[in-house]
């Protein structure tokens, strides 16, 4: 029987994903939303002790809501774009004054938390409350456009458009969808990589268009075998 998409990707994660403290089933809510601010801009191998340190410190969004902002800047240390600790600052306040301390998981009301933009509800939604909900990376638009488009690169966002192509990827089961999410981004993040993919190691070799169209619009090092 022929397998999807997601089938192929998901049986992937479960042999080669990395294992991260955020994806532990009882990481819960609010170190899923920590964790995902961190990702944005820096890379894993840095998140990670950051991470671990911030929730030791602030394990719950209360506990940092009753410090001050600058302590959220000053323990954010080298992890750059330091906005980012006073959004999330920001957030925990708001956390504890709407919803009383717990995070919501309603993806509106997590679009109105201050600096919580679409890519960040999504995946604090699906991953950390398990809902049915498209997540929409970097990671995940180059796999599409690679594996779906047969284009080297992703184009520019098109939130839209973005969210309908990966939700006709979208498994119908919830958890399936949930582990097709985090298994997508992975695949992005380790094998679909933005220079030097490792195509002789990707689940998806066999139906992506951009392989079977000789790999057109890459100008980056060598695609590895
Ligand atoms: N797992 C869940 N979200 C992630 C992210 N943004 N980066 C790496 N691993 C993740």
């Amino acid at each position: 029987m022929p397998t999807t998409l997601a089938a192929d990707v998901t049986a992937w994660y479960a042999r080669a994903a990395r294992d991260l403290p955020w994806r532990a089933p009882d990481a819960g809510p609010w170190a899923v939303l920590v964790s995902e601010v961190m990702l944005q801009q820096t890379p894993v191998r840095r998140v990670l002790p950051a991470y671990q340190a911030w929730l030791r410190r602030w394990p719950t969004p209360a506990a940092l809501a009753a410090d001050e902002p600058g302590d959220a800047v000053r323990a954010w240390g080298k992890l750059g774009y330091p906005r980012r600790a006073l959004r999330l600052h920001a957030c925990a306040r708001a956390i504890v004054a709407e919803h009383g301390g717990t995070v919501p998981r309603e993806l509106d009301e997590l679009l109105a938390l201050p600096g919580v933009g679409s890519y960040t509800a999504r995946a604090v939604a699906a991953f950390a409350f398990g809902l049915r909900h498209p997540v929409v990376d970097t990671n995940v638009r180059r796999v599409v456009a690679r594996a779906v488009h047969g284009r080297g690169e992703a184009g520019p966002p098109a939130t839209a458009r973005d969210l309908a192509e990966v939700t006709a990827l979208l498994p119908a089961d919830t958890g399936e969808a949930v582990r097709f999410s985090v298994a997508v981004m992975e695949l992005g993040a380790l094998v679909c990589t933005a220079r030097g993919p490792r195509c002789g190691e990707c689940p998806l070799i066999a139906r992506c268009a951009w392989n079977r169209a000789g790999r057109p619009e890459y100008s980056g090092p060598r695609v590895r075998p």
